[in-house]
């Protein structure tokens, strides 16, 4: 490396290059190409949410603004929550972000600094363990256990994973990458372990509405937390409203924090602008049919996709229970990397390796299906016939 980089801070220096983008800047530009690399639908974002914030931007809100949310958005957040949660939240519990990621980094700035460890499972998505190592404290993951029936998470061995320096768990339910879902018995054992040990709770529940088993959403740290609880929650827009453009979020977090969270929002992006803010309301309150048709669409690409790799004895995978993702092994092959850019080179179909979602994902490949029966039944099509080679 040469000079100018070497002169940077080593934390800054050494965030690790996302292994997604990787693949994706591989093969980007390549003609026939089925993008199912990257974590988001095809849809666009629905027009009752574009013309709510083309209205706020036609209305001049255009100016600095609360740095917590304006109040619109933060109460329209509390009446969302209070929907999905069958109990009462008020909207100081609640601070808009421009993004999940964002919100993401905050609750990082807030538990964890130089020498702390923060504890998550693996395979998780990457931004969590990155930004950890840019505050220049560590990630620990803990492998996570693959079986045909699913993947699961041993609590006993998270917990073991517990040093002094520990600040925080992070965990994301339904999960990205492999569609695990964690049941409300698992969330409430989190929940009393990190309470007995003084732990913050990181809980990423962006894909809670993306559930396949019938039921309206995923289990919710919110659903067993009490006052007092040390529980940040991310969530975003991206997903539910097929905003991922917009760079729009939320975290969840005790009233308690309102100042703290507001500086730090202050210091990084100074608040998300006012007409954006317009139309996350209109999506919260309008919104619910989009969420079902999308979460309808995802489950009918999740079987489309399974019945054609099920004929394939190559193929091994657990049935996502929820998120938007086939999480799927190639036998023979044991460097997702080299073996994404391989079929993509060769199928034109982009897959996301599964060693970018740390050590316990090497070997996987992950499929967004949240797109169209037509591109899903051609991906399908190829990724049988290269299979079968
Ligand atoms: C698990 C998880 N958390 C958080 C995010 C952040 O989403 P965004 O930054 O688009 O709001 C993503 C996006 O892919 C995700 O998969």
């Amino acid at each position: 490396m040469n000079e100018l980089p070497m002169s940077l801070r080593k934390e800054a220096r050494e965030a690790p290059e996302s292994g997604i983008v990787e693949v994706v800047n591989f093969a980007r530009e390549r003609e026939d190409l089925i993008p199912l690399w990257v974590g988001e639908g095809d849809l666009k974002t629905p027009d009752f949410i574009r013309e709510a914030a083309y209205l706020g931007l036609d209305a001049g809100e255009t100016f600095y603004t609360y740095q917590r949310g304006i109040p619109e958005l933060r109460r329209a957040l509390a009446d969302y929550h209070s929907r999905q949660y069958g109990r009462g939240f008020t909207q100081e519990e609640f601070y808009v972000t421009g993004s999940g990621m964002q919100a993401m980094q905050i609750a990082i700035q807030c538990v964890a600094g130089v020498g702390d460890e923060v504890i998550l499972h693996d395979p998780a998505w990457p931004n969590l363990a990155a930004v950890v190592g840019i505050m220049g404290a560590r990630a620990v993951p803990v492998p996570m256990r693959f079986s045909a029936d699913g993947w699961s998470l041993d609590i006993d061995r998270m917990f073991d994973a517990v040093t002094p320096r520990t600040r925080a768990i992070y965990l994301n339910s339904p999960c990205n990458p492999t569609g695990w879902v964690a049941g409300r018995e698992t969330l409430k054992a989190v929940l009393d372990r990190a309470r007995q040990l003084g732990l913050w709770i990181i809980a990423d529940e962006v894909y809670s509405r993306f559930v396949y088993g019938g039921e309206a959403r995923a289990p919710s740290f919110y659903d067993v937390a009490e006052k007092g609880d040390r529980i940040l929650y991310v969530n975003t827009f991206s997903k539910n409203w097929a905003m991922t453009g917009w760079r729009i979020g939320w975290l969840g977090a005790p009233a308690e924090l309102g100042q703290i969270i507001e500086n730090l929002i202050q210091y990084s992006t100074s608040g998300v602008a006012g007409f954006m803010q317009r139309a996350a309301i209109a999506a919260l309150n309008d919104g619910d049919n989009f969420v079902e048709e999308q979460v309808t669409r995802a489950k009918a690409g999740s079987t489309l996709i399974r019945e054609v790799l099920d004929n394939s004895e190559r193929v091994e995978y657990a049935p996502p229970q929820g998120a938007f993702y086939l999480f799927f092994k190639v036998m023979g092959f044991d460097d997702s990397r080299e073996l994404a850019k391989t079929i993509v080179s060769q199928t034109g179909v982009g897959l996301a390796p599964g060693a970018a979602f740390g050590p316990a994902g090497e070997g996987y490949l992950r499929l967004c299906f949240a797109r169209s029966s037509r591109d899903l039944a051609q991906a399908a099509e190829r990724l049988q016939g290269w299979l079968s080679r």
